[in-house]
């Protein structure tokens, strides 16, 4: 009766505190709040955006300036509203990123692009909204379209990569893009360079002139741009680097090698370890023996 009681206590304690944890309102961490749209809100960001909250928000959120949003606890919101309005890009763009309370998330959903292009439609409600100067933060936006070639330019001697969008049929360079470049090693790859895409969407890598290559100097690079979505891998094998001859086994002191005999301590040891080893196994072989000896006479 008493244990009974205890439990029940200590369940409805258990689901009080569990409860109250995820009615919590997650805040958004300042860092998130000031992030910014990588591109300007226009008609075209704006009538994509549309689309996207047609297909993917209006089913709770309504059609923003109509408050006929689904009836759900908390209430998802008029996006045209003041309180909705009140959020900063840098927030919208988490909520969307990490869902809130009924609210799933949207990151396999959309990708970064489509959901700023969601808040460009959001603001589109708001007459007082001025978009906040573009921050360059290193994180790249990268459609489906995105494509990135790393070659080999001969007469400056230098390794380039190119990164361009496909926009409405042509190819539109991507500035401001940092790429990292890599060289494959027997284990993993090795970070050799690192460089930005200017104005024409072209990356310049200073590398180094020292990197040993295979036996014919040939390096193989791999390129990839930095950033949480979608990134982009270009691979490329040129002639860039030492000639480097394969390590031959037998040119270094080794227990088989007969050009370089082991040094005589360390055979000495070693035979000395080996010596000694059977010797204790054979001292306890005889001393088995004795006590089988033992035990046969007694019985
Ligand atoms: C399944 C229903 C549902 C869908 C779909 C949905 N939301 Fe929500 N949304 C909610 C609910 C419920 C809340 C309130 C959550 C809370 O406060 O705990 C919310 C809150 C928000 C907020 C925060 C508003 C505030 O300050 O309280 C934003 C921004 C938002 N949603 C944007 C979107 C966008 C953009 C989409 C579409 C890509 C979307 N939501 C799709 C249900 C939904």
């Amino acid at each position: 009766m008493q244990l009974n009681r205890i439990l029940i206590a200590s369940i409805t304690l258990l689901i009080i505190s569990t409860s109250s944890l995820f009615s919590q309102t997650t805040s958004v961490p300042s860092e998130a709040k000031n992030k910014t749209a990588p591109f300007l809100f226009t008609p075209e960001t704006i009538k994509t955006g549309e689309q996207i909250f047609n297909a993917n928000c209006k089913s709770c959120h309504g059609d923003p300036g109509k408050a006929n949003y689904a009836k759900l606890n908390p209430i998802p919101k008029d996006p045209a509203s003041p309180e909705y309005q009140k959020n900063s890009d840098g927030e919208m763009f988490y909520i969307l990123s990490n869902g809130r309370g009924l609210m799933p998330n949207f990151v396999n959903t959309l990708n970064e692009a489509q959901r700023w292009q969601v808040i460009s439609y959001i603001r589109s409600f708001n007459k007082s909204y001025k978009q906040p100067p573009i921050k360059s933060t290193g994180e790249v936006v990268k459609t489906e379209t995105a494509k990135m070639i790393l070659a080999f330019d001969k007469s400056e001697k230098k390794v380039f990569a190119t990164i361009t969008d496909s926009v409405a049929g042509l190819r539109k360079p991507l500035p401001d893009i940092t790429i990292k470049l890599f060289v494959k090693r027997t284990f993993g790859s090795l970070l050799v360079a690192e460089a930005s895409t200017g104005k024409e969407g072209i990356a310049y890598f200073n590398t180094p002139a020292d990197i040993p290559g295979d036996s014919l100097g040939f390096l193989s690079l791999i390129a990839k741009t930095q950033g949480n979505s979608k990134e982009l891998i270009s691979t490329l094998n040129e002639k860039l680097g030492v000639v480097t001859k394969p390590k031959n086994l037998l040119d270094q002191r080794a227990w088989w090698n007969v050009n370089k005999m082991a040094p005589v301590w360390l055979i000495i040891s070693y035979l000395f370890g080996v010596v000694g080893i059977g010797i204790t196994v054979v001292y306890i072989l005889l001393q088995l023996r004795k006590i089988k000896k033992i035990n046969d006479s007694a019985t």
